[in-house]
């Protein structure tokens, strides 16, 4: 049997797929022993190969095939814009991708002033402001702490993720628009789709029954 391939992005929401994937049986006791050096975990009954990975190189690992199945933000599926199937929600992680700064800054959105926008998302932000608000704007890639950017003056608004609000709360920032929801997905490789049919069927078919249930205990 051919190993199914899978990348977690690394961080929250790796730990959180497993706990999904091992209620469905799909087990790896490899990669629980968290002092492991390893990158790469296995389990040989199941032929499951599973290895973390940088958010943003999950989608290339599975656009190229190195992996058949990958989970990842919605965030980082946009804006890396690869070639493979998104297959499914998997509800955790859920949180919001906005137009954030500090309420004086509303106006400038309103009246499609020509404004600064910095963020670790420039292919999100571009989307938005060209193609969906039809606003002219100077894009400022940053790669963390987007929040600081309208404290020191770098940028007027931020494009960035918001949970909870209080990273903006405790900067004196507010959400000014909304962009998209987000939450982790499930994506898997062209080919693989076709070639391991049956078997990523049976698992992202499991996963919906899981998902459901889950939602209905939530109720
Ligand atoms: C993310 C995001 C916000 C924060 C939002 O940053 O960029 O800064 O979390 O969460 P909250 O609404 O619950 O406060 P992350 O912690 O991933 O680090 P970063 O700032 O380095 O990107």
């Amino acid at each position: 049997m051919r190993y199914l391939t899978f990348a977690l992005a690394k961080g929250r929401l790796a730990n959180k797929s497993l706990d999904m994937f091992e209620k469905i049986g799909i087990t790896c006791e490899e990669m629980k022993d968290k002092d492991s050096r390893k990158l790469i975990f296995t389990n040989e009954e199941l032929g499951y190969r599973f290895f973390l990975a940088k958010a943003n190189d999950v989608p290339t690992y599975v656009e190229y095939g190195a992996a058949d199945i990958g989970i990842v933000g919605k965030d980082t599926i946009l804006e890396e814009g690869r070639k493979l199937y998104e297959v499914l929600d998997l509800g955790i992680g859920r949180c919001r991708m906005c137009v954030c700064g500090p309420e004086s800054a509303r106006d400038l959105l309103q009246h499609h002033e020509l404004i600064r926008v910095a963020t670790k998302y420039p292919a999100i932000a571009k989307d938005y402001f060209y193609n969906k608000k039809h606003q002219t704007v100077e894009i400022i890639k940053l790669n963390g702490s987007i929040e600081l950017a309208p404290i020191v003056g770098l940028s007027e608004v931020i494009v960035d993720i918001v949970e909870t609000g209080s990273t903006l709360r405790e900067n004196g920032l507010t959400v000014l628009e909304e962009v998209c929801p987000l939450s982790a997905r499930m994506v898997v490789n062209q080919v693989s789709m076709k070639r391991e049919n049956e078997r990523i069927t049976k698992i992202i078919q499991n996963l919906k029954t899981l998902i459901q249930a889950q939602q209905e205990a939530e109720q």
